[in-house]
């Protein structure tokens, strides 16, 4: 199957694997042969988001990175409405056709709601968790609330996401910490994806969710108590300008008392722009507290 868009290849140097899903597919990175790590995204990412953790890592594991419906080389079936849980479920029907077993969870901005609707119902399944700049509960912050009212509610919102593709063009190189890896080439692989004003509305509805999807939220939280004894490592970037502070953090380490907790004040929300090496690390870390099947 051809690409929708080019890209370097250089910058991703990768296999395309495609798995049909309804009258949609679903495209995925499955790198490298080993223990498994799935490798999930938030808005407006794509699996091209990992591409330097997966290129350190290759030789040592098993790396499964998808795009979500819609985003990335993804396309939605008929219908799709773009919300987190049809993504979860698309995610869900991926590990289920791959066969993934005992994997190491990555997840950052709305990959935290995705991948833990999974966990907390295939804690079995888990080898461990990496967390990084994510929820998985209801918006308490305001900041959090105000971001969803403006960018998936008002007017304004929706005309910058359909027609100057906000997000993807403004949000994420303005969002990383380090302008010096903020390059031509990446801007084309995050703005690539979304080439009409109908294609971006996927970018658009997640922040809505924030709100609209608070009893699905509060149905994943109430669940979290499952992972109590799941290793974790969580990895936070302070840098954060979609309203992540540290108390967010901090309640992940209460639901993920086996956490180690790694605080990067030279990363962004995009902490996987900003620091692959110690996203890198974080997995090769928990690999290696769990081997074995032990916790160490
Ligand atoms: C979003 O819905 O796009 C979003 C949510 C949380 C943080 C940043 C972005």
């Amino acid at each position: 199957m051809n690409r929708p868009f080019k890209l370097d290849p250089a910058e991703y140097p990768f296999t395309d694997h495609w798995l049909p899903y309804r009258d949609g597919r679903i495209h995925y990175l499955d790198e490298g042969q080993g223990p498994t790590v799935l490798l999930l995204h938030g808005n407006p990412t794509w699996s091209y988001l990992y591409r330097n953790v997966i290129k350190e890592l290759r030789g040592e594991c098993r790396l499964v990175a998808p795009d979500y419906p819609g985003f990335g080389m993804s396309t939605a079936p008929e219908g799709y409405r773009f919300t987190p849980q049809e993504q979860s479920e698309a995610i869900q029907y991926l590990i289920r056709h791959l066969e993934l077993r005992d994997f190491v969870l990555v997840v950052q901005d709305w990959g935290g709601p995705i991948g833990l609707n999974y966990a907390v119902q295939h804690r079995e399944n888990l080898r461990g968790i990496l967390v990084m700049n994510t929820w998985a509960w209801p918006a308490t912050i305001l900041p959090m609330k105000l971001f969803s009212l403006v960018m998936g509610g008002w007017p304004i919102g929706y005309w910058l996401q359909t027609r100057r593709n906000f997000f993807a063009k403004a949000i994420v190189p303005h969002g990383i910490y380090q302008t010096g890896k903020v390059t031509d080439s990446l801007r084309k692989a995050y703005t690539d994806p979304f080439p009409t004003p109908k294609s971006r509305i996927p970018t658009w509805v997640f922040p809505g969710q924030i709100r609209k999807a608070r009893e699905w939220l509060a149905g994943i939280e109430s669940k979290l108590s499952n992972l109590a004894d799941l290793p974790a490592h969580i990895l936070w970037g302070t840098k954060d300008s979609a309203g992540f502070p540290l108390g967010q953090m901090v309640k992940w380490q209460r639901y993920l008392p086996f956490n180690e907790t790694e605080i990067l004040e030279d990363a962004s929300h995009y902490v996987q722009e900003d620091r692959p090496d110690r996203v890198a690390a974080s997995i090769r870390e928990l690999m290696n507290r769990t081997r074995g099947g032990v916790l160490r």
